[in-house]
Formats: C-alpha cells, sequence, structure tokens
C-alpha cells in the first residue's frame, strides 16, 4: 500500500518509487510532520518532531509545567494562524467572535485508491484507480467550527503527491476565510537553493536561484493572472545537489490567478515552504455548512537533482493533467498568419499561405488577431465575434471552405475574457467590464476585462462563440488573454463579496473554458496570454498546449525554453520558427523543435532555398514527433549556468533513441568541446545519423563526444540523432 496508517504509533506514511512522507498525530491530536525525502522503508521517527525552543518566549499550550511543546518550533502539517506558531501561516479563520487564532486538530482519517475531483477546479486526475491513492485526513477548529480536510494523494509510479483543503463551516455562524493556501511544508534545515522562474512579457520563466536565508522569501502574483513575472512554481535544491544529483523538491500550484509561494526559515534554521491563493485582496466568507476547495498543489521530490525533478512532471503533466482527445493524439502541425501579417490580411492572403503551407506539408491554418468586428488594429472589437466581411469576403465558412479544400485543418483566434470600450458589446453592456464603481477604469491594450464572475457574461460570451464553432468547420482555438487586471470589482456582487472577487473570477473563466471542452470535444485548444504569461497547470488542464512566448527569437528563446522545462513538457510549449531577425532557419528550427513546433511567418518572403530547407524540417517534425513529445529531457548545459552555449538531449523511454541539440549563443575562443549524453542505456549501442560512427551509450555517457569540429559561431547549432543497433 502506497498509504499506510500505524494506528499504534498513529503514524502516516505515504510512498511514491522514490519519495516517502510521513507525519503523525501527536500529543493533543496536533498533525506534526517527520519527513519528506528519498525513500525509506520504515518509519522510526519518534523524535523527529523535536525542534529547540525557547520556552519563555515561544508560547506553549500544552498545559504542562515542564512543556518541550510549542507551535512556535514544531513542523506542522498545516500552519495556522495566532494560535502560538509564529512562522507564516497557511490557514487563518477569522471567526464570529473578530478574532483569526486558527487551531485544527485531528480527527478522523480514510483512505482510498483513485483520486477526487475539486469542486471548480483544474486538478490532477487519475486515469485508472489502481494509479493513485489518496488520504484524507480531517480536522477540526473546534472554536470556529471549520472542517478542514488535508488531501494528500500520492502518484505511486511517478514520485508526486498532490495536496489541498477543503473547508467546511460546520458552526451556525458564518465565518471569514483569510488564507487558505493549498499546503505547508516544514523541512528541518535551511540548506537549499530556491529555484523560482521569473520574467516579463517576451521574456517569461527565466531561472533565477539564491540561497535561503532567515526570514522570508517567495515570490506572488496580484495580476489577476499567473503571470508572465513569476511562474506558480519553485524549486528547492540541496546546496550539495545539482542538474543530475541530490535531493530536489519541485512545488507548482494548478492555479491561474493570484498565488503566492514563500519559503520562510525560522530561528531554528526550519524553512516553512507554503503556496496557494494570494491571501493579498483575498477573503471568503463561509455560511453555515458551506464548503471552500482551495487549489491543488503537486509536489514533486528527486534524488537525481532538478532533472529528475523536471523529468517527473513532465511524465506526470503528460499523464495525468492534459486531458482530452488531444492528450495522445499527434498534434497538426501549423501555421500562424502572426507575425507574417498580424492585423493586415484578407482571404485571398490567408488562402496564398495555405497553398504554401500545403506545397511544405504543413497541416493547417490559424488565423490569429483581426477577423472579426471592425478590427484592424489593437484598438476595438474584442467582445464583437462575428467576422469582418471586408477582409474575410464571403465570410467565414467560404474561407474555411477554400482552406479545407487543400486539405488543411483550420484554427481560429479568441480573446474570449476581454472587451473593448469600442465593441458593440461594450456599447450595449458598460458595466460588463471590471470595474470598482466611481474609479477610473484603468485601459490596458486598449480594451478592459470581462467580468466572469457573471453568469449572464459568460453565457453570452459562449453563445456568441459556438455559434461560429456550430455552423463552421474549425479545428483548432487560440485563446488568448492580453492584460492584467486592476480596480478589480463587479457589478454584481454585494460589497461584502468584492474581496472574493479575483477568485470568483477565475472560477468564471474554468467553468466557461469546461462549457467548451465538453461541447467541443474535437477542438485542440491552445492557450496564450500575450506568449506564456497564463502558462500554468490550471491552464493545461484546458489546453495542451500553451504559446510559450511572443519571443519567437531562438536565442532568446532559450532561456524561456529552459526555465519552462524546470516543470513544464516538451509537449505543450507551443514553439515556432518565426522569421525574427536573427539566426539561421537551421538554429531556428533546432530550437523550436523543442515543443509543439510551428510556423510564424509570411512565405511570401521566402526564397526557394528557405523553402527547401522548411520541407526538410517538416519531415524531420515528423520523425522526431514521439522522441520530443514523450521522450525525457536531459538539459546537459543550461544557459543560467554558461552564458556561450546550450546543449540539450531528449531520450526515448525505452532508451533506443536519442537527440542532441547544441547552440552557441556567443562565439568563444576555440577550445575543447566535449560533451556526454545522459539516459541512455549504458549496453546499448548507437549510431549517429549524421556521422554514422557506432558508440556504446557508456562511452557517450562517460567519455562523451568530441564536438571540436562543429561550427561554434554566434547563433551556430546542430542537432545529432542516436539509435540504437542491434
Ligand atoms: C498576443 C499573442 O501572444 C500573439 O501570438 C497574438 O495572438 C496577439 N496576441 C494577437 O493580438
Amino acid at each position: 500500500m502506497p498509504i499506510i496508517f500505524d494506528s499504534e504509533k498513529k503514524i502516516f506514511k505515504l510512498d511514491t518509487l522514490n519519495s516517502s512522507y510521513i507525519f503523525k498525530i501527536y500529543r493533543e491530536n496536533y498533525l506534526v510532520h517527520l519527513y519528506y525525502g528519498a525513500k525509506i522503508p520504515d518509519y522510526n521517527l519518534t523524535d523527529f518532531e523535536k525542534r529547540n525552543m525557547y520556552a519563555s518566549f515561544s508560547p506553549s499550550n500544552c498545559n504542562m509545567t515542564d512543556c518541550d511543546f510549542s507551535a512556535d518550533t514544531y513542523p506542522f502539517e498545516i500552519g495556522c494562524n495566532g494560535a502560538g506558531d509564529m512562522r507564516i501561516s497557511a490557514l487563518q479563520i477569522r471567526g464570529s467572535s473578530g478574532c483569526a487564532a486558527t487551531d485544527v486538530r485531528y480527527v478522523s482519517h480514510k483512505i482510498y485508491s483513485g483520486k477526487r475531483a475539486l469542486e471548480g477546479l483544474p486538478a490532477l486526475y487519475a486515469n485508472t484507480d489502481d494509479e493513485c491513492t489518496t488520504l484524507e485526513v480531517e480536522t477540526l477548529d473546534k472554536v470556529t467550527g471549520a472542517k478542514v480536510t488535508l488531501i494528500y494523494t500520492v502518484f505511486e509510479k511517478l514520485s508526486a503527491m498532490t495536496r489541498s483543503l477543503v473547508i467546511e463551516n460546520t458552526s451556525d455562524k458564518s465565518f471569514e476565510i483569510e488564507r487558505a493556501l493549498s499546503f505547508s511544508l516544514d523541512l528541518p534545515t535551511k540548506d537549499f537553493e530556491l529555484y523560482t522562474l521569473y520574467g516579463r512579457h517576451n521574456k517569461e520563466r527565466v531561472v533565477e536561484k539564491r540561497p535561503l536565508a532567515h526570514g522570508l522569501q517567495g515570490i506572488h502574483s496580484k495580476r489577476g493572472s499567473s503571470s508572465h513575472q513569476h511562474n506558480p512554481f519553485m524549486a528547492l535544491l540541496k546546496l550539495d545537489g545539482g542538474e543530475e544529483h541530490g535531493d530536489a523538491y519541485g512545488f507548482n500550484l494548478v492555479y491561474s490567478c493570484n498565488f503566492t509561494s514563500q519559503v520562510e526559515v525560522d530561528y531554528n534554521c526550519s524553512s516553512r515552504v507554503t503556496m496557494g491563493i494570494n491571501p493579498d485582496d483575498f477573503g471568503w466568507t463561509l455560511a453555515p455548512s458551506e464548503k471552500f476547495y482551495t487549489p491543488e498543489a503537486v509536489l514533486v521530490y528527486s534524488d537525481e537533482g532538478l532533472g529528475g525533478m523536471s523529468r517527473t512532471f513532465h511524465k506526470l503533466y503528460n499523464t495525468n493533467l492534459v486531458r482530452g482527445p488531444w492528450k495522445n493524439k499527434k498534434r497538426p502541425l501549423l501555421i500562424n498568419n502572426w507575425e507574417g501579417t498580424y492585423f493586415d490580411f484578407t482571404d485571398d492572403k490567408l488562402f496564398d499561405i495555405a497553398k504554401w503551407a500545403k506545397s511544405v506539408g504543413i497541416e493547417m491554418l490559424v488565423m490569429d488577431d483581426g477577423w472579426f468586428g471592425v478590427r484592424n488594429c489593437d484598438n476595438c472589437s474584442l467582445g464583437d465575434w462575428y467576422v469582418n466581411e471586408n477582409k474575410l469576403k464571403g465570410g467565414l465558412s467560404k474561407l474555411i471552405e477554400r482552406i479545407k479544400g487543400l486539405g488543411l485543418k483550420f484554427g481560429i483566434w479568441y480573446e474570449p475574457e476581454m472587451i473593448s470600450p469600442d465593441s458593440d458589446l461594450y456599447r450595449a453592456h458598460p458595466d460588463w467590464c471590471i470595474h470598482v464603481e466611481g474609479r477610473e477604469r484603468s485601459i490596458g491594450r486598449q480594451q478592459y476585462v470581462l467580468d466572469m464572475t457573471r453568469a449572464d457574461v459568460r453565457d453570452n460570451i459562449f453563445n456568441q462563440m459556438s455559434e461560429v464553432f456550430a455552423n463552421n468547420d474549425i479545428d483548432y482555438i487560440k485563446w488568448d488573454f492580453n492584460r492584467n487586471i486592476s480596480e478589480a470589482g463587479s457589478a454584481i456582487l454585494p460589497p461584502e463579496k468584492q474581496k472574493e472577487f479575483f477568485h470568483r473570477y477565475i472560477l468564471g473563466t474554468y467553468e466557461l473554458m469546461d462549457r467548451f471542452v465538453k461541447a467541443f470535444p474535437h477542438l485542440l485548444f491552445e492557450n496564450c496570454s500575450g506568449g506564456g504569461g497564463r502558462y500554468d497547470p490550471g491552464m493545461m488542464y484546458f489546453s495542451p498546449q500553451i504559446w510559450c512566448s511572443d519571443n519567437t527569437d531562438a536565442l532568446e528563446r532559450l532561456d524561456i525554453q529552459f526555465g519552462s522545462s524546470l516543470c513544464y513538457p516538451a509537449s505543450v510549449q507551443g514553439a515556432h520558427v518565426s522569421a525574427s531577425r536573427r539566426t539561421s532557419y537551421e538554429t531556428k528550427r533546432n530550437v523550436a523543435m523543442w515543443g509543439s513546433f510551428g510556423y510564424e511567418l509570411d512565405p511570401a518572403k521566402l526564397d526557394d532555398e528557405t523553402n527547401e530547407i522548411v520541407k526538410q524540417q517538416v519531415a524531420d517534425y515528423h520523425k522526431y514527433y514521439d522522441l520530443i513529445h514523450y521522450g525525457e529531457l536531459y538539459r546537459l548545459i543550461s544557459p543560467h549556468n554558461d552564458p556561450y552555449k546550450c546543449a540539450w538531449e531528449f531520450v526515448s523511454e525505452d532508451k533506443t533513441q536519442a537527440m542532441l541539440t547544441v547552440v552557441f549563443r556567443h562565439y568563444i575562443e576555440k577550445g575543447n568541446f566535449f560533451i556526454k549524453l545522459r539516459g541512455l542505456c549504458a549496453d546499448k549501442y548507437y549510431k549517429c545519423e549524421e556521422t554514422e560512427q557506432i558508440y556504446s551509450g557508456a562511452l557517450l555517457m562517460k567519455a562523451g563526444l568530441n564536438l571540436n569540429d562543429y561550427d561554434d559561431y554566434d547563433g551556430e547549432s546542430y542537432a545529432l540523432h542516436f539509435s540504437e543497433v542491434k
């Protein structure tokens, strides 16, 4: 059994392939954390809960004169506010007394196979009940009547687990939830480097690392989305660890709105890790017998460093997060017209692009922004989802008929959550956008955000869009979101519920997405938010692809793709070859091949030689699709460690195929360049397709390859492919 409970010792043990997670019911029914790390067979950890304490200052409520227990220092399964624990808390409930001291204690538990869905929220799922096991621990704060259920699911074969809370009001008076993070985890040391992914538009998810220090450190978003600026991901790597060795813990929140992710190192050098809904600008009134579900957090442990941690996330998300018919189906190779034409296109221009696409083997045309209302630039028409017949003569159906006549699939762009002030929708419903009465409405990209907390708003958008989907043969939707939320408020929420706005916003968006996914299951959704502003597992639950960044420059993309890969699989990563200013088409291809590959350019500007190159790239896309989408990733040289060159490798799960890619960002004086491959089978022999040389896996991994003969000028790159020879 992956989860056991020793009723005598009152210990819970949650095992996966490579990890153990252990806690116990202690003294007056506290839930005390004992261990999370490499798998161990037993659980004789009786003394692990003990921490140093200064008895006079760290309060204790155990009513014992010789008390060596204090809520201020003990490691807890869920850190509560104001009842002696002075560290950052995961839970804070303001009861009907007006006080916010919170103290939940164990009541009961149950263990079962499989995993339950979280009401209204995206979450990991079990394909079959034997894939994972769940422990639900019921606790109670006897003063407020908050019943808090701690939910743990272990994905036994993947060294991963999920955690979340359900809060239920069992009292007869309402209370206020002021903090409801998804988990807290108390690790006994501060000997870690903290890894986070920071960025901005055009430069998302850049790796940043820093050693833990006393006090608080972390990231958050208050933008109404998970954001370009900070991804809801964090990792802790033991100070003696590295890319392929040492203890690594990864944390990721399945949520697309305001989040917090913090570590506090206390005076005993213990580290409390927390993650969940950002308590800034959040509160939730829970009436008697109502329930509140927190988003789910994913926890991964690896003793193979950051690389092992990433590979676990990748497998987990490919198997237990991404859903629908496109989950394991080969995605169509697409061309998107955005960077080729921007708003300046007609049906004939799109048809020309499609003809070229067909001639080189591309499978789908995606028509981007500008096809609806009177939209010729970004200052109008969002919300008016009817076709602009001045651009598309004969309408959408006519265009689709022409594209389909070529044998191509057809995709279309939407920004469903937005409204332009210059739109029919806004003129009819000026109160449908997010706003605060009496305050100026801040504009972002010349648009406002629709109030997704409102069912009437969601219904309107659903009806407009479904009419288009029902009457046209559409295969793919690009779902965009191009500004952050300000003046957060809804015209229909009463004053006491305005603090619930942000969470209600994202629940509304999820509800709308879910409706589309269910009503039009054949559609392939690609999420986007000015590139990767909502590149999070919440969105991945609805769309198996996300446009990684608006920055399509191959060399700039390296930082972005390496950073994204810490947590997210290649199959999700939208990556296109564009006409961007630098590098050869070979380098563009080598970088974009690490993802859901496609094109984003005006083919009329390509010469014959480039057309031939594209044909070869298309053939390569098909040939290496499975290796990249389902293979295991090894980051051999990461840009956050080497400013000059990068290298990565995909190895098929059965270890019969591998692909090594090397990119030089800056010319360096020629020196020896030997590279050791990883993840191969030492006993197998592999033939390099390009050189026809045969090597053992052991040689490639231990001695490495001598790459001195390859060009290493700015922007040069190459890919080498290896197949097993019997
Ligand atoms: C932002 C997206 O990231 C781009 O790819 C493009 O779709 C534009 N929006 C269109 O406005």
